[in-house]
């Protein structure tokens, strides 16, 4: 079976498999084709793809010789050229990419969402959300680093003592997590606030304080993921961190329940009384964002305050996100390929089966017809 590596679109550093990786797959008995320039932004030139044994082709010529290709974008722009049978696996988003999931689906492709693995302990060498939360977490702190007009960590000068920073983190999830422990490694005092009481010992493990409010609502059957609070927990969750945050000089948030807007965290009144020259990296922007005043995209300055609202942190390090991509891809094909290295649908394997969008015709993953209400 042959895997075919596609190059991104250019605002994406990133590729979904380095040629190490891709040596990898050859290894396991694959043919592997590779984009001309599929890696040139994440410093892996067409030459160490070839070394690697790799055939390095055209988009057509890749398209054509494949069985499955590989991508970190869904390839929404070449369905015409794709035939019935062949595997496209990459990140799907479902609800931006619906309209072409449903032309996928209708010309017979496979389609496999890395989004959708699921959260499972096996499945967690699989899981390429978790990765790129874990190098969004480390990037959001060292951007609030450089961006702070303080030092992060304390210092005994001949200028007098300098304070370490106070760090908030909303939500101790992979990238939450990642945050306090890059900003404890900088030096820094960090507090960190989740709805759910099960990470507070890997808070504490890690050198964070935790905050929490009473009475938040758990679902132990909701795969270690968070749940809707009520209202009355909200406002009491908005006034604890509105108190925290005005002492702190980095807020990094991180707070997300699948499948919803992200939850609003910090108010703008928060904002308004936040101290100037203090940073909020809001992470969960292209979901909405934690913070009110969020822009998607852009970083903007309220009150003196700087408001980053950046969704591609893991394109910013590309040589590390796409080694982690690639390594993702490869224990998900692990799982699903035979001793002749061909990749099969098992549809009875619940990773499989969660992360198959669509495969003969028909709509699979059920978190899929959920969120498209099919
Ligand atoms: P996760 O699901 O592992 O963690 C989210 C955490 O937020 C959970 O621990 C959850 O309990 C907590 N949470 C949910 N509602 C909350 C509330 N009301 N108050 C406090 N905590 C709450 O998610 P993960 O993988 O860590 O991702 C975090 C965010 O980072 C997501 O929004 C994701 O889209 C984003 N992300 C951003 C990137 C960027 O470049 N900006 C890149 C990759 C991920």
């Amino acid at each position: 079976m042959v895997i075919g590596i596609l190059k991104e679109p250019v605002s994406e550093q990133r590729v979904a498999m380095l040629p190490g990786e891709a040596a990898v797959l050859k290894k396991m008995g694959f043919g592997i084709f590779v984009e001309t320039g599929a890696g040139e932004r994440a410093f892996a030139a067409d030459a160490a793809y070839a070394d690697a044994g790799a055939v390095v082709v055209s988009r057509k010529e890749v398209i054509a010789g494949s069985d499955m290709l590989i991508s970190i974008a869904a390839p929404v722009h070449d369905t015409a050229e794709f035939r019935s049978g062949q595997i496209i696996c990459s990140i799907l988003n479902p609800v931006e990419n619906s309209a072409w999931l449903e032309s996928a689906r209708s010309k017979g492709l496979t389609v496999l969402a890395l989004d959708m693995v699921p959260r499972t302990s096996r499945a967690q060498s699989m899981d390429i959300l978790s990765s790129m939360a874990s190098v969004a977490g480390y990037k959001a702190v060292l951007e609030a680093a450089s961006r702070l007009p303080k030092f992060f960590p304390m210092f005994m000068t001949a200028a007098g003592t300098i304070k370490p920073a106070k760090v908030l983190v909303l939500g101790a999830g992979v990238a939450g997590l990642q945050a306090l422990a890059v900003s404890r490694k900088l030096g820094a005092v960090v507090e960190v606030f989740d709805v759910r009481s099960a990470v507070k010992e890997e808070v504490k493990s890690l050198g964070g304080k935790f905050v929490e409010v009473e009475g938040s609502t758990e679902d132990s059957g909701a795969g270690g993921y968070a749940v809707e609070q009520s209202e009355e927990y909200k406002r009491k969750q908005q006034e604890l961190i509105q108190q925290r945050a005005i002492l702190s000089d980095v807020v990094i948030s991180t707070a997300q329940i699948p499948g919803k807007k992200a939850p609003i965290l910090i108010i703008k009144d928060t904002v308004m009384k936040m101290k100037p020259g203090s940073v909020i990296v809001d992470l969960a922007a292209s979901g909405g964002g934690n913070c009110e005043l969020t822009e998607n995209g852009k970083t903007i300055s309220v009150n003196g305050v700087t408001i980053i609202g950046k969704s591609d942190f893991p394109s910013d390090m590309p040589s590390d996100s796409s080694k982690m991509f690639g390594n993702n891809i490869i224990n998900l094909v692990k799982i699903m390929a035979d001793k002749d290295a061909t990749v099969r649908i098992n549809l009875a394997d619940d990773i499989v089966n969660g992360t198959t969008a669509v495969h003969s015709g028909e709509y699979v993953s059920d978190r899929i017809k959920q969120i498209l209400n099919l």
